[in-house]
């Protein structure tokens, strides 16, 4: 893979990348097809990657499908699908790692150790790997392209980082690979994230700006799911990740909830939602 990009690089071809652990859907579809828009060469690496799960999670049961993720990777007009294994990736004597420090600490980096170091680092190897000009990250995991930002940057990695849009189903569950977990009644369970998020910025908008209060009634409504178990549930600056007293269009509702025995995850800004990428 790092002999092709060099030859593509070589030639001037400008190559957009987007890094996945694969079982595609439309939220990854949508990075695709404005990486295909921005580059003259696509490429997407499907690894699930071992080191940014810890012991108990969901690492041997993820769902894969390869077949499928190349239907939509070609549907997408990726030009390269990248799948290294984990024995490529680490080698025997693997030990370096890219630690990105506070905006790692909250959030999803409380509730699960050693994540965003096990991201930070594997992205940092994708990019050594694909040599991309741009690559493509989802406001789903909005701390994760925060934190892969501030690595960009830090580290003087060579490459653009565009953010986009959380994309949703129609009745707003964000898409996730792991909503694949989800029975059908936990299905309808896990609406109560994007109910939240509703409730909140209609809350917000009509002009409740204490955090307090914005909190209290968002755990409320989650209450009334029985399914429901909130990991997190947070009002933070959106730059920082800390928290705000008086919440602002820049404030950051980011929620962690089981629902049953799979965490999802959800977050919006309280101002009015971008649309287009950043
Ligand atoms: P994965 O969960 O497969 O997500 C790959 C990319 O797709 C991420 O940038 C994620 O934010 C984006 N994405 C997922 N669901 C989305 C949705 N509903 N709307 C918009 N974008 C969405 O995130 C990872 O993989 C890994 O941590 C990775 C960065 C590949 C490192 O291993």
């Amino acid at each position: 893979m790092q002999s092709m990009a060099l030859a593509l690089r070589h030639e001037a071809r400008r190559i957009a990348f987007v890094p996945t652990m694969g079982f595609l859907h439309e939220g990854h579809a949508s990075l695709l097809r404005e990486g295909r828009k921005r580059g003259d060469v696509l490429i997407v690496s499907i690894f699930v990657n071992p080191i940014q799960f810890g012991p108990t999670e969901d690492l041997d049961r993820y769902p894969r499908n390869l077949e499928g993720d190349c239907a939509i990777a070609r549907e997408c007009g990726v030009d390269i699908v990248f799948t290294p294994t984990a024995a490529e990736m680490y080698p025997a004597g693997f030990q370096t790692s890219i630690r990105v420090a506070d905006l790692a600490l909250p959030l999803c980096g409380a509730s699960r150790p050693g994540h965003f170091d096990g991201v930070a680092t594997v992205v940092t190897k994708l990019f050594n790997i694909v040599l991309p000009d741009l690559a493509l990250f989802g406001a789903k995991d909005f701390q994760q392209l925060a934190i892969i930002r501030r690595m960009a940057t830090d580290l003087s990695q060579p490459v653009e980082i565009v953010g986009m849009p959380i994309v949703r189903e129609t009745d707003g569950l964000a898409m996730s690979s792991r909503n694949a977990y989800l029975s059908p009644d936990l299905r309808r369970s896990a609406l109560c994230l994007y109910r939240t998020i509703m409730l909140v910025r209609e809350r917000y908008a009509a002009g409740e700006h204490d955090t307090a209060v914005l909190l209290a009634a968002a755990r409320e409504l989650i209450a009334t799911e029985p399914a429901a178990d909130i990991d997190y549930l947070e009002l933070r600056d959106a730059a920082t990740l800390q928290p705000v007293a008086t919440a602002s269009d820049t404030t950051l509702l980011a929620l962690a909830v089981k629902i049953g025995a799979t965490r999802l995850i959800d977050n919006t800004m309280l101002g009015p939602e971008p649309k287009a990428a950043q």
